[in-house]
């Protein structure tokens, strides 16, 4: 993974995690409104909701030995070790968000179950065949090089057990709709600039990567229209009094990240931007 990609991607989540906390709490992912996103219902619950949702799709129903792959501060991990009363080792590039974690663990008492690491998910620290879920909520956007990202999530998890991930992806090209044209890579550009991605991908692109690894039951599916609305409640949210007032003392890369949320539901509402869902088990 090339330094300076590595370098901003820690830079960004060092200098907003603590603002996005304060606004929207432990999780940092979209939200579940229903399957055609007419639901509504408070943010926080939204976001738990599509974790379970998540884990009812994929018909995880235990585990013991998880991963959570691009960790945040820690709302997956914690929550499915306590779930599952398993142990979770998350990772991330960020040590503000490794070291926020461990506090949040602390104070759950949950220490000796959850830990958090500064790694990079593109060479994990962790041997072979190590965890029963491997979990990467939103991650895997910001990843140089999904087809490494997948093999080596492959590789840490156990046989038998089950990769579950939900990340940013760009429509399917097909013959029917045709390569990406001019302004719609410039879109993704202009998301890529401001959330430090490299890249997106295609959910038929992910798949053909799992089926080239040789996961088993390889499933994917598209919920974009149930987690759209997430973007309009963060836009709201970025209007409240503290919101503004913590941009004030925010890094530059942070304000331009709240002032461009209208990339993310402008992208969705024109199909381009996709929330791509992929679960296989080894
Ligand atoms: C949008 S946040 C998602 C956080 C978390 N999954 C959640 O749902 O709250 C993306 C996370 O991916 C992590 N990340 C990005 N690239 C990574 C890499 N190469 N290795 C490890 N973590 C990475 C970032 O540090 C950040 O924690």
């Amino acid at each position: 993974m090339t330094s300076t990609l590595k370098n901003k991607i820690q830079q960004f989540y060092d200098a907003s995690s603590g603002l996005w906390e304060q606004i929207w709490g432990e999780h940092m992912h979209h939200g579940y409104y229903g399957p055609t996103g007419k639901e509504k219902k408070n943010r926080r619950q939204a976001q738990i909701d599509l974790i379970e949702e998540l884990l009812n799709w994929a018909e995880v129903r235990q585990a013991s030995h998880i991963l959570d792959v691009g960790c945040g501060i820690g709302g997956s991990s914690l929550y499915l070790a306590q779930k599952f009363d398993a142990n979770s080792i998350g990772i991330t590039l960020s040590p503000v968000q490794a070291s926020r974690g461990t506090e949040r663990a602390q104070d759950a008492g949950l220490v000796t179950q959850v830990q958090f690491r500064v790694a990079d998910a593109m060479e994990m620290p962790f041997a072979d065949n190590s965890f029963d879920l491997v979990w990467s909520m939103e991650s895997g956007e910001h990843m140089p090089d999904k087809q490494k990202f997948l093999t080596e999530c492959y590789r840490v998890l156990k046989p038998g057990g089950t990769f579950l991930m939900a990340t940013w992806c760009h429509r399917p090209i097909t013959k029917a709709t045709g390569q990406l044209t001019e302004d719609e890579l410039h879109h993704l550009a202009e998301i890529y600039r401001v959330y430090c991605l490299p890249y997106v991908i295609s959910l038929p692109d992910y798949e053909a990567i799992a089926h080239h690894l040789s996961f088993h039951n390889i499933r994917t599916a598209d919920w974009s229209d149930a987690v759209a609305p997430f973007w309009d409640s963060v836009i709201d949210s970025a209007f409240e009094p503290k919101a503004i007032i913590g941009l004030f003392g925010s890094s530059w890369d942070t304000i331009q990240a709240a002032l461009s949320l209208g990339l993310m539901s402008r992208g969705y509402r024109r199909g381009l931007i996709r929330f791509g869902l992929l679960s296989a088990t080894k």
